[in-house]
């Protein structure tokens, strides 16, 4: 009997055992299933729902738009040995990015160009050990779920597992909301491919892979660029084998900005735990890491600024600029192999090298144990991506290449095992502030901090043991702020860009806050003793509108929308004043914008008196 009811969600619900699915783990169901879809497809939607059973599936299932999959607890769409799935579609692009993510169509679930698609329940979809994790043979599938320039989709709650090349990729597809979605494919290849994609929101994913656990990537699969961004993700467990565990590219043609990850554990990474490339001419702006905690990670934080260029529109060289990173951990017990130092590498060009990359509170802990060696530049294959393209570094804590405008609060570095490299070495830099950083010091080790060619350095800290710091400087300037309560915006964790194009700043710039509700700013304040002081806030707002900003000290709101009224134009600043009671010694203030206008432009905060 063929027929539909109306489910729970009020759509109209197409049972996959009316159109004949047998469910018994033998039969092959795909026609069945297909038939299901064909039909709600044709009643103008619906939900095709499967209940408990193992639905073997040996050909691709075809989604249509319009369409919930609800997946029972205990039901099961199960991959097949047969060679039977969808051939790959020819790519006239699939020089510009490797063969998996070069075609679409042979997959267990497939489909381009849809529009509101879900996948819902507590069900799986098993590739079954099926799936090919290399360049599959015609008739083989290497992916689960592939779907390509879609609108909202939905993804919770279920379960997938052995993905092959892919569990889930989906290229051009905007609108992804994602909450409990499971993927266990650490004997495969990748977890979830996010390619080309705007607005996703992705909370309680658990993700086991082996190759790339979360990925963000902009390939030329699809024949253009496509911008990326506005991408949330949070409270979510991951965990690579071979690769990385939360990556931007390596394929980045299309530019990336707007991203904020918050309450991430990741377990395991024999490359970058928190990984970022700009490979193929990309900028990457305005990320934020916050709240996250890595063991396992051979490569705890990487970014690199490469040339390989591999986009057909002829792309330059990218940039990565305005990341934060807050409150991180960072472990690793040596299992993998020797650890690659985290590592910051720009390119050549002023536009090419990492510019105002913030890290406050961000402990790592690297196994050490490796000799005393020579501080020169590490050889470099800038057309590679991965970590190991890099020699190895001279420093075992943190190696700055070609950056301007890195600033360490309240970090550190340790080592498990006595290390020879100094803990930190910047190079032909600018602008590189290490504000209390606390650095494990190595016996054999020729200093704590190497400044060679920066031009404006400025360093305070302690080793591990309470004690100075041995900075060695070649070619280099030291640049610290005015000594003084003064603390400038291009000194604290801003959340927008440290800009200079309107005049009458002090310091080297302002913080543009990013036009967002919550964009903010955020100090360590210093105060000699306990007390009421005040907190001058220099500021321009060149618009017409006020611009309100919650103040936090501590954690605790004490100006829930202090009013930073209009200045006439960006090149006039004033001065607001807000009162504040203070600890003695450090003291995180915060301020939020509270509105989608975002805060006016932040010069300085000055502590008074
Ligand atoms: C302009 C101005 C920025 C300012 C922004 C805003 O773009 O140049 O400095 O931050 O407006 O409205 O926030
Ligand atoms: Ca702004």
């Amino acid at each position: 009997m063929e027929s539909s009811t109306a489910g729970s969600t009020g759509m109209a619900e197409f049972n996959v055992r009316d159109y004949g699915a047998t469910g018994n783990g033998s039969t092959n169901d795909t026609a069945a299933i297909n038939r299901t879809i064909n039909a709600a497809s044709s009643a103008g939607g619906g939900t095709v729902r499967f209940p408990s059973g193992t639905y073997r599936s040996a050909n691709s299932i075809h989604l249509k738009s319009n369409l919930t999959i609800q997946l029972d607890a205990g039901s099961t769409i199960l991959g097949s040995p047969n060679d039977t799935y969808d051939p790959p579609e020819p790519n006239p692009y699939d020089d510009y990015q490797d063969y998996g993510h070069s075609h679409f169509r042979n997959g267990m679930i497939t489909g381009d160009r849809l529009t509101n698609i879900a996948f819902v329940g507590s069900g799986t979809i098993d590739g079954g050990g099926n799936l090919i994790t290399g360049n599959p043979k015609s008739g083989e599938a290497d992916k689960i779920i592939s779907l390509t320039r879609c609108e909202n989709l939905t993804v919770n709650g279920i379960r997938l597992r052995r993905g092959g090349h892919f569990a889930m990729l989906t290229n051009a597809c905007n609108n992804i909301t994602s909450d409990g979605l499971r993927i266990e494919t650490a004997d495969d290849r990748d977890g979830w491919n996010v390619i080309n994609a705007k607005h996703v929101r992705i909370v309680n994913a658990k993700i086991a892979a082996d190759d790339d656990a979360l990925a963000f990537k902009s390939d030329w699969a699809l024949g253009k660029t496509y911008d990326n961004g506005d991408v949330r993700v949070s409270d979510s467990d991951l965990s690579a084998g071979c690769c990385n565990a939360l990556m931007f590219g390596s394929e980045t043609c299309g530019d990336f900005t707007d991203y904020r990850f918050e309450r991430i554990r990741i377990t395991g990474a024999s490359k970058s735990g928190l990984g970022m490339v700009s490979m193929d001419g990309t900028t990457i702006s305005d990320v934020h890491y916050r709240d996250i905690t890595m063991s396992g990670t051979r490569s705890h934080i990487m970014q690199k600024i490469g040339t390989r260029r591999r986009c057909g529109d002829n792309p330059g060289v990218g940039s990565i600029h305005n990341i934060t990173y807050t409150n991180v951990t960072g472990t690793y017990d040596g299992a993998r192999g020797t650890a690659y130092s985290p590592t910051l590498w720009g390119e050549a060009g002023a536009a090419n090298r990492i510019r105002n990359i913030t890290f406050d509170n961000v402990d790592l802990t690297v196994p050490g144990g490796s000799p005393t060696m020579s501080t020169g530049v590490p050889v470099n294959d800038p057309n590679d991506y991965n970590p190991k393209a890099i020699g190895t570094r001279p420093a075992y804590g943190w190696y700055l290449r070609r950056v301007d405008g890195v600033r360490f609060v309240n970090s550190s570095v340790q080592f498990t095992a006595n290390d020879g490299r100094p803990a930190v070495i910047a190079n032909e830099s600018a602008n590189v502030v290490l504000d209390g950083i606390i650095a494990e010091r190595g016996t054999d080790s020729p200093h704590d901090l190497g400044f060679q060619t920066v031009n404006g350095y400025c360093a305070t800290g302690t080793n591990t043991s309470g004690g100075m710091l041995r900075i060695y400087t070649s070619s280099s300037s030291q640049n610290c702020a005015p000594a003084g309560n003064r603390a400038e915006a291009e000194q604290a964790v801003c959340q927008g860009s440290i800009d200079s194009d309107h005049g009458g700043f002090s310091g080297n710039g302002f913080c543009n806050t990013t036009n967002a509700v919550g964009a903010s700013v955020e100090w360590t304040v210093n105060a000699p003793a306990a007390g009421t002081y005040t907190l001058a806030l220099r500021n321009a707002n060149g618009t017409t509108t006020n611009r309100p900003m919650s103040v936090a000290v501590n954690g605790t709101v004490v100006a829930p929308a202090q009013a930073f009224a209009p200045t006439g134009a960006w090149t006039n600043w004033q001065t607001v004043p807000v009162t504040a009671t203070l600890q003695a010694g450090a003291n995180t203030v915060r301020i939020s914008a509270t509105t989608a206008a975002g805060g006016p432009n932040i010069d300085y905060l000055e502590r008074q008196p």
